[in-house]
């Protein structure tokens, strides 16, 4: 626990808004249910003062801004993430239970998303357009030029509170926009901590404006603000589609949920495989949209792999995510924990064979695996977002991309193989937004275009890609005398 409870507001234009009758909510620790702060809750006026305050320092201060004091703001706040990790990756692990060897990792890929984003505001480039292609285009000089694209609305999750929110502010600064910060409301204490390292950096008051609040109560008006021009949403598919709806004509990325496919052929390295994908399965008790929830395997290596993955998930150490050798923490609320428990009892009756793991105490759920399931099991088809995986086996290639494709979700996916051929003809072939080959799908590094296709969403992460979508384009032409 930290020495001080912590009891934050929102932020908006510098300044603390918490008190004066605001609703508060208590943060408590999906470990063991204390509390661990409060936060003030965002009142109708603040959301309104957030809004317009994001408006008029757009206007007046970050569009006017060049591009190398964008990206040295953002490299210094890359730096002084650094230098106060552990501090970071303490609340990290305290608001979302994640074990603290990955809440380190966590900010270790944020400070890398600040430095690229601050790369990135230096090569946000237009073109000329060849002008006289067309008959009467002599004598006129056409370009394009990038712009940023005003007010961003950004609505972040509990499973990467800080490096997803990065995501969305690392862009949306890069390309000189501001930004409305929602956090999720489980893990609010890392955004409030990264609003003030952006302020102490030297990024302008009123550029970045954090609100308190839960999104069913603030989002619809959030999204549906003329004044915002761009919404970008990590979350479930439930509430990315109701963004989209309501969201008009405003510029939309959705990052929603999937049920991953990895798939390891006879000839894949099965040893390299289960090593990572107990890790790829059971990686913050599950609740990571590429986490690998679909293990297919080829009928020569079935037997092999499945003891090999057993062995290794039965190691694994569940408990307190402080403790520096924990494996898997608590999942975010008991909630969740009983859904998860919930689907492994209706899975298992309806024939599917637990090898390990399926109890639960408390939010900790044990890490499972289970085989002899079926695609319909929603255990299968649905995104799991626990420490769940199953184990099924196959013989072709054609009948694996049939099972892998067969989902509502398409985020990323893994293929082990040491044919190239058949890796590429896998890429080629997979209906996801991102395949690795001879690498689980949980694997992601900050630079490469991230996003879904199907109900896992629309829209590109990955800093250079959120900057193209943070940008509008405009044409520029010149008549000359
Ligand atoms: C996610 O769960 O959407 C993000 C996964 C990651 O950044 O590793």
């Amino acid at each position: 626990m930290p020495s001080t409870p912590l009891h934050y507001g929102s932020l908006i234009n510098g300044e603390e808004r918490k008190g004066s009758g605001r609703k508060s909510l208590d943060v408590r620790s999906p470990f063991d249910g204390e509390v661990i702060g409060t936060i003030d809750l965002a009142s109708d006026e603040d959301i309104e003062l957030a809004l317009a305050t994001s408006q008029s320092v757009f206007r007046n201060t970050m569009k006017k801004m060049p591009a190398h004091r964008r990206a040295e703001i953002l490299r210094e706040t890359g730096e002084r993430l650094a230098e106060r990790t552990e501090e970071f990756a303490q609340v990290l692990a305290l608001e979302a239970g994640k074990p603290i060897r990955d809440a380190r990792g966590e900010i270790g890929r944020a400070v890398q998303v600040l430095y690229f984003a601050a790369d990135e505001a230096k090569k946000i480039e237009g073109e000329l357009v060849p002008m006289d292609s067309a008959v009467g285009g002599e004598n006129r000089i056409g370009m394009v030029r990038r712009i940023p694209i005003g007010v961003v609305v950004a609505i972040t999750p509990f499973n990467f509170p800080l490096n997803l929110a990065l995501h969305k502010l690392g862009p949306a600064f890069a390309a000189g926009n501001t930004v409305v910060l929602k956090p999720a409301e489980k893990t609010p204490f890392t955004s409030y901590m990264l609003a003030k390292l952006f302020e102490e950096a030297g990024l302008p008051k009123g550029a970045l404006n954090l609100v308190m609040g839960i999104g069913s109560d603030m989002g619809e008006k959030l999204v549906t603000d003329d004044r915002v021009s761009k919404i970008t949403f990590t979350g479930s598919p439930k509430v990315g589609k109701m963004i989209k709806n309501q969201a008009g004509l405003k510029k939309v990325t959705l990052e929603l949920g999937s049920n991953s496919p990895n798939i390891i052929f006879n000839d894949g390295d099965i040893e390299t495989a289960a090593t990572s994908l107990v890790k790829g399965a059971f990686a913050f008790a599950g609740q990571v949209c590429i986490s690998a929830q679909r293990i297919y395997v080829q009928k020569g290596v079935a037997q092999q792999f499945q003891e090999t993955f057993v062995r290794q998930v039965k190691a694994l150490k569940v408990g307190n995510p402080k403790e520096e050798t924990t494996d898997i923490g608590p999942m975010i609320t008991e909630e969740a924990a009983i859904r998860a428990e919930e689907w492994v009892a209706e899975a298992r009756d309806q024939g599917a064979v637990l090898l390990t793991g399926g109890t639960r105490s408390g939010n900790l759920f044990e890490p499972t695996v289970l085989v002899n399931v079926e695609p319909q099991m929603k255990v299968v088809c649905q995104e799991v977002f626990a420490p769940i995986v199953s184990i099924i086996p196959f013989e072709t290639e054609e009948e694996v991309i049939g099972y892998a494709n067969d989902s509502d979700f398409g985020l990323q996916a893994g293929v082990f193989t040491k044919d190239i051929n058949r890796a590429m003809r896998l890429a080629d072939e997979l209906e996801t937004g991102g395949v690795w080959i001879n690498e689980m799908s949980t694997y992601r590094q900050d630079n490469y275009p991230y996003g879904g296709v199907k109900l896992s969403g629309v829209g590109k992460e990955g800093v250079k890609y959120a900057v193209e979508d943070m940008t509008d384009i405009k044409f520029v032409g010149i008549k000359l005398g």
